[in-house]
């Protein structure tokens, strides 16, 4: 049997519409235009072009967007009081520091200085220490991306035995988290495994869910999955160029053989990536809507 593939292209572009739509009626009833702010600092040209791609979502959804370009040189408190001025800004909703910073700028302090109520990463600790509670007012974006590939899939989340491979604040602990919570889209049983631990494989091929962000190409193997498991691969590996000079992506699974012994998987690229710029949207989104009183 080989897998059904999980396009995250596809439910991405299901999500934009709906929000589309929502941002359209947010116009309409309450004269509400959400507003995104997004901050780069220095030349790093991963980060161009993933700024460069949330800069063009926001404008085909008709969301107010504004790019901070600073220059690699900028200093901590030149980019703290941006971000004090940002915080400020009504007319701005979602502020995003664009990650990571140059060494010189405490990466902590940066996001730390983030107002939560516009920290549409959900990297603030007031806005973790929500979601740990099961009060999220923003679910991070990676993460709830995956929740909506697993719920839109049709993949049973409640009861499942869920896997997570990988530890970081980013995707590894919020998406364990999320799929623990007492609610709908989640209540499963969820280990999480990270490169200390003894028997990975044990775990592994007990997973009804298999979620892999470990970094590491083809980390996990056809032999780690358990039959029927659906396997949501995280993982964005650059192994190459093309002769033109475009960078060749692998996952952390081996998707070739997995495909032939799961029920579904998503691919690499088109499967969790399209995804956290949407959730991204919604979350800027959901911050106007707070702003406004009307969430
Ligand atoms: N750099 C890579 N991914 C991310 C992300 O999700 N948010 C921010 N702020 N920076 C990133």
């Amino acid at each position: 049997m080989t897998a059904q593939i999980i396009s995250g292209t596809e439910i991405a572009k299901q999500i934009r519409e709906e929000l589309k739509e929502e941002i359209a009626e947010l116009k309409e009833k309450h004269n509400l235009t959400p507003g995104l702010a997004t901050v780069l600092v220095g030349e790093d040209p991963a980060s161009q072009v993933y700024v460069g791609q949330k800069e063009k979502t926001s404008q085909a959804l008709d969301i107010y967007s504004e790019r901070h370009d600073l220059p690699a040189d900028t200093s901590e408190e030149e980019l703290l009081a941006l971000v004090d001025k940002l915080n400020k800004d009504p007319k701005i909703h979602g502020i995003l520091v664009q990650l990571p910073l140059p060494k010189h700028i405490d990466t902590t302090k940066a996001l730390y200085a983030i107002d939560p109520k516009k920290d549409v990463d959900g990297f603030h600790p007031v806005n973790v220490g929500k979601l740990m509670i099961g009060e999220p007012d923003y679910l991070p974006c990676t993460p709830h991306g995956i929740q909506q590939l697993l719920i839109r899939s049709g993949t049973k989340i409640e009861g499942a035995e869920v896997v997570v491979v990988g530890r970081s604040n980013i995707v590894g602990k919020p998406i364990a988290n999320i799929l623990l919570q007492k609610k709908d889209g989640a209540n499963a049983t969820v280990t999480i495994c990270h490169t200390r631990t003894k028997d990975m494989a044990f775990h592994t091929r007990r997973a009804d869910i298999l979620i892999v962000a470990a970094g590491k190409p083809k980390a996990i193997t056809a032999d780690m999955v358990k039959e029927g498991a659906v396997v949501i691969d995280v993982g964005v590996n650059r192994i190459g160029k093309t002769a033109e000079g475009k960078a060749i992506l692998c996952g952390d699974v081996d998707f070739e053989a997995v495909k032939e012994k799961a029920k579904a998987i998503t691919p690499v690229p088109g499967g969790v990536g399209p995804m956290t710029i949407t959730m991204l949207m919604l979350n800027t989104v959901r911050a106007a809507k707070l702003a406004a009183g009307i969430a």
